[in-house]
């Protein structure tokens, strides 16, 4: 371990990505789909032959771009930033793997990112002050460059799940960006990219439908309607096509991960069943009631289809996202990138040489300055930090406190040791990286673990080792 840790009470640092990247992703998939919602709509509205309808279509197409242009463009674009602050900051080694894979991929990203940025700030302007040829020109512009960003940044995200027997062949040997094709274009890339077409499109009809929604059903029934039902439509490839992409995503995961869902659906009759099964359920769910809410208030009522029911279906499709990007997480689990690090930046094939050197050897910062010895305590919660906390925290999310309750030292010990020892029938392989370390890094974690967990009564803590350097 080279990098400091940022340490964050309660929440976890890595909720600090998700919270971000909750808005941030919903936002951009909305940009994306939005973007080819615009000019499809418009083009749609310019081969209108009632000239009130088509004039109303593009009054409303112009104030929603309005909001699109606010919600990419500033939204979406600090999140954007948010989130590289975010990883830079909680996942310092795997942030550096993908800078040093993919600097073409994340140069073309931004390019592409520049030119949508540009492009809808152009579209929005320029309603009515050019030729609606023209406007429409820029609409497409605007598609093509956003797609272009999801096209990217798909490579890149689904690599982190599933980096393929190819690029893994030559990871660490710093050769690793000769195989940037393989890694871009991953086992995952296609089921995957394809998957998030769908939920763009369908976001894109969603906020669409908030829009339209809050037209007058009484004054202008003809253009609500139409475009109500329009809208709707937006919402029917995805909901056709993702069943079937989800099975060839997850028969593209490596086994050993896909076993995450498995070991859940195995179990759901004895009511156990894992996070990632939990999250499928609610996805299952929540587009059910989402098709139900799009025909029956929308499709078949358009007239009447008001504020709230669009912000229902907001909700529900914002919760099925979030559920989506949660279990791909979980699915990457004890992975931050398949098969290559562990989720708290130790490199896989550096596990061993960390279980002889030590774990804090090159931990330069854990030292004080004037080369004084540490204590148990203190080497103990760097260990704690840095292999535990980019997924535990104390008393917050996942808290060990709790999860160590009622566990004596002794007991506490087993567990490290069974981390440690990592065998191929641990129940914890599935979702945690090993405890990697001497066994004075072992003693140190589970002395800081025990007095977490089993204060002394009296003040101060009571390591078993002396202080060593
Ligand atoms: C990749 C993320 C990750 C890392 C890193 C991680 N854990 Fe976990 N850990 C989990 C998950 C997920 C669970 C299951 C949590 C639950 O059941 O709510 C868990 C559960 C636990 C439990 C409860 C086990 C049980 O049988 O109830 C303990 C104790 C624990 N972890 C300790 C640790 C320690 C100590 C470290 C650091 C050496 C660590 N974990 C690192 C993800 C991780």
């Amino acid at each position: 371990m080279n990098y400091p840790f940022w340490n964050i009470p309660h929440l976890g640092s890595g909720w600090v990505i998700g919270i971000m990247a909750i808005f941030h992703v919903v936002i951009s998939q909305f940009a994306v789909g939005g973007g080819l919602y615009l000019p499809m709509a418009e083009r749609k509205a310019l081969r209108m032959t009632d000239p009130a309808l088509r004039s109303a279509w593009l009054k409303q197409l112009a104030s929603h771009s309005k909001f699109f242009l606010i919600l990419t463009g500033v939204f979406g674009t600090v999140t954007g930033v948010g989130i590289w602050f975010a990883i830079g900051l909680t996942h310092p080694e795997a942030t550096s793997t993908l800078i040093h894979n993919f600097v073409f991929g994340w140069a073309m990203e931004w390019v592409f990112f520049i030119l949508e940025l540009t492009t809808v700030a152009v579209y929005y302007y320029t309603w009515n002050r050019i030729d609606e040829e023209l406007h429409l020109k820029v609409g497409w512009c605007y598609a093509g460059f956003s797609a272009a960003t999801l096209i990217i940044i798909n490579g890149i995200l689904a690599f982190m799940l599933t980096p393929g027997s190819t690029w893994l062949a030559v990871a660490g040997t710093g050769q690793e960006a000769s195989k940037f094709w393989n890694a871009f274009f991953n086992p995952t890339y296609w089921p995957s990219l394809l998957m998030r077409v769908g939920v763009c499109t369908s976001l894109a009809g969603v906020w669409a439908l908030i829009t339209s929604s809050r037209m007058d059903g009484d004054k202008e029934p003809a253009l609500k309607a139409s475009m109500v039902k329009w809208s709707v439509k937006w919402l029917v490839p995805s909901f056709v096509a993702t069943p079937f992409l989800l099975v060839w995503y997850l028969f593209m995961v490596p086994a050993s991960q896909r076993a995450l869902l498995t070991l859940g659906i195995d179990t759901i009759n004895s009511g156990t069943f894992s996070t990632v099964t939990r999250m499928a359920l609610i996805i299952v769910i929540t587009s059910a009631t989402i098709i139900g809410v799009a025909y029956f208030l929308a499709y078949r009522n358009p007239v009447d289809f008001n504020l709230s029911h669009a912000l229902a279906v907001l909700l529900l499709a914002y919760i099925a996202t979030g559920a989506g990007e949660y279990s791909r997480e979980m699915l990457r689990k004890p992975y931050v990138i398949g098969n290559w690090m562990y989720s708290n930046g130790v490199r896989v094939p550096y596990a061993k040489r960390i279980n002889t050197e030590g774990y804090l050897v090159h931990s330069n910062w854990v030292w004080s300055k004037d080369g004084a010895p540490t204590t148990s305590y203190s080497r103990g919660e760097a260990i704690f930090r840095g292999e535990c906390g980019s997924c535990h925290t104390l008393d917050g999310y996942r808290p060990l406190r709790q999860l160590l309750s009622g566990r004596d030292q002794a007991s506490i010990r087993n567990m490290i040791v069974m981390l440690h020892d990592y065998k191929d029938d641990s129940p914890y392989k599935k979702f945690m990286p090993p405890m990697v370390g001497t066994q004075h890094d072992v003693d140190d974690l589970v002395n800081y673990l025990n007095a977490q967990v089993n204060p002394a009564p009296t003040s101060g803590q009571k390591p078993i080792l002396t202080a060593q350097k």
